[in-house]
């Protein structure tokens, strides 16, 4: 069986499994073939925007025999889809904008039944956004280790309902406080919104968008206050 570090286990973890699954931006197709080979998914279509990993993936999909499982397909983002062809989609390994922007650009996918699972490299805050605003209920949000970098990923569902919340929750989520990694994570975020909010008012610019970010700023370090787990 192929062998998954860290980040893609998390990734497979999340997975809902059952039926059809598009690993967006697959590259090796190291997260579909995993998902075949434990029996999670029937079928996978594993696309991406380039030649060059797309033929990564064809020796992986070869190496395992899973070819009859695995179609590849050439795609930006999932331009190349029709919809309602997947019930499940996951994109890992690239940015948050870049992730917010491919699904941004496929309406299609708020739609019963749709479940997602996201793994951005960077900017979690435009995946929980995205989801957010777009009527997508984050069901499980996982922080893994792999050395020193630390990764998140997400699962969600569409309910079409009004999933908006507040700023603050973009920024930093629901993770545990107990989760090592986590405040890691939740770590770095504040201090690069302490640097960004000072960075506004010695420019002398921007005075709502920084005002905005204290806020968050101060919601966060309320949140560290009360639970007296996390530190600043
Ligand atoms: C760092 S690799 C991640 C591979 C794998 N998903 C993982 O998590 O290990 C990012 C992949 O996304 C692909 N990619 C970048 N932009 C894309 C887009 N707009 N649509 C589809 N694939 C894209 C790249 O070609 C690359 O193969």
């Amino acid at each position: 069986m192929i062998h998954l570090t860290n980040r893609l286990s998390a990734a497979a973890s999340l997975v809902r499994g059952g039926g059809s699954i598009a690993d967006v931006g697959t590259d090796h197709a190291y997260l579909p073939v995993y998902l075949c080979q434990t029996g999670k998914i029937k079928r996978a279509v594993a696309s991406d925007i380039g030649e060059g990993p797309l033929e990564n993936a064809a020796r992986t999909v070869e190496r395992w025999g899973l070819s009859d499982q695995i179609e590849l397909r050439l795609s930006d983002g999932l331009d190349a889809f029709t919809p309602g062809e997947v019930g499940e989609i996951l994109i890992c390994g690239m940015g948050g904008e870049l992730i917010a922007g491919i699904l941004r650009a496929a309406p299609w996918i708020c739609r019963p039944g749709m479940h997602l699972v996201l793994q951005p490299m960077s900017h979690g805050v435009d995946v929980r956004r995205f989801l957010c605003e777009n009527g997508f209920q984050i069901e499980n949000e996982l922080c893994v280790s792999e050395g020193r970098r630390v990764y998140l990923c997400f699962s969600a569902n569409w309910t079409g309902q009004d999933e908006r919340q507040p700023e603050a929750y973009y920024y930093f989520g629901e993770l545990p406080a107990a989760d090592a990694n986590a405040r890691m994570l939740q770590k770095r975020v504040y201090a690069h919104l302490c640097t960004r909010a000072d960075a506004l008012r010695e420019a002398g610019r921007l005075a709502e968008e920084e005002a905005a970010l204290r806020t968050v700023i101060e919601t966060y370090e309320r949140m560290c206050q009360d639970d007296g787990q996390r530190d600043l």
